[in-house]
């Protein structure tokens, strides 16, 4: 090989392994690049899958079920949603939802045409509560269990009648705002206040909670929920939120953070 070949061939090989180099940086450069991609396209749905997970983890499969029809209304449905403090709140067709717990009270009503009749999950906790308490020698008995719209305006009508409204809303709820009219609760026995001071109240205070259940007005939360103590009054949460709730011991209002009070 000539001198002139030789430096040619020299250059010629320092040109391509130049070349070849850049080809590598350009081709880790792109590796890395990819890399970050998937890593962010990873994190993404990591990300997305958490915000979408919102049945707690040790929510019980009434409560589940109870949150599945919030979360997973028809297409035309009205739904809004917002996450206050640690709890979600959801409004379908008027009807509000914290943590998948439906809520009626002064600050939350239900519309009028609101209409499920009891609940059957309900109905049949009621039924095993009531089987337990006979076979310890007490005879549990629904009252009042689902009362529609006019059910209630008829009932808190009564009470405005015989005693003035200030009295009426102290124990009875305005049409549109009665948990009565969600087929989740129930007065059991009597609705004398007398009955707080019977085995079965005494009965029901400490086991109800077993079979799901809350006493919704307890004793000196008047100025919380809205309404005098009522020991014959229990609201189906479902047992896992029962338990929580009852072990916080505060009244549902406390445990969720909100208000009942009317608006007017
Ligand atoms: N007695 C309760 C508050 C109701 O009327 O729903
Ligand atoms: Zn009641």
């Amino acid at each position: 090989m000539s001198q002139n070949n030789q430096y040619n061939y020299v250059y010629a090989r320092r040109v391509h392994s130049g070349r070849r180099r850049k080809r590598k940086r350009i081709g880790t450069l792109l590796l890395t690049l990819f890399v970050i991609l998937l890593l962010l396209l990873l994190f993404y749905i990591v990300l997305n899958k958490n915000q979408t997970q919102s049945v707690p983890a040790n929510a019980d499969a009434s409560a589940v079920s109870m949150l599945k029809t919030v979360t997973e209304p028809a297409a035309s449905e009205p739904v809004t949603e917002s996450v206050e403090s640690s709890h979600i709140t959801q409004v379908i067709d008027g009807r509000t939802y914290i943590d998948g717990i439906l809520i009626v009270n002064k600050s939350y009503p239900l519309p009028a045409s609101y209409d499920p009749g009891l609940d059957a999950e309900a109905q049949s906790a009621f039924e095993r509560m009531q089987k337990d308490a006979s076979d310890d020698g007490l005879f549990l008995y629904i009252t009042s269990g689902y009362r529609s719209y006019a059910e209630q305006e008829v009932q808190y009508g009564i009470h405005v009648q015989n005693k003035g409204k200030d009295y009426a809303d102290r124990v009875s709820a305005r049409p549109g705002f009665s948990e009565h009219q969600s087929g989740l609760s129930m007065d059991i026995n009597s609705t004398e206040d007398s009955f707080a001071d019977t085995k079965e109240a005494r009965w029901i205070a400490e086991n109800c909670v077993k079979y799901g259940f809350i006493i919704r007005f307890p004793k000196d939360k008047e100025d919380i929920t809205g309404y005098a103590y009522e020991p014959w009054h229990i609201r189906y949460v479902g047992i896992q939120n029962a338990k929580k709730i009852s072990e916080s011991g505060l009244c549902l209002e406390e445990y969720l953070g909100i208000s009942s009070v009317y608006a007017d």
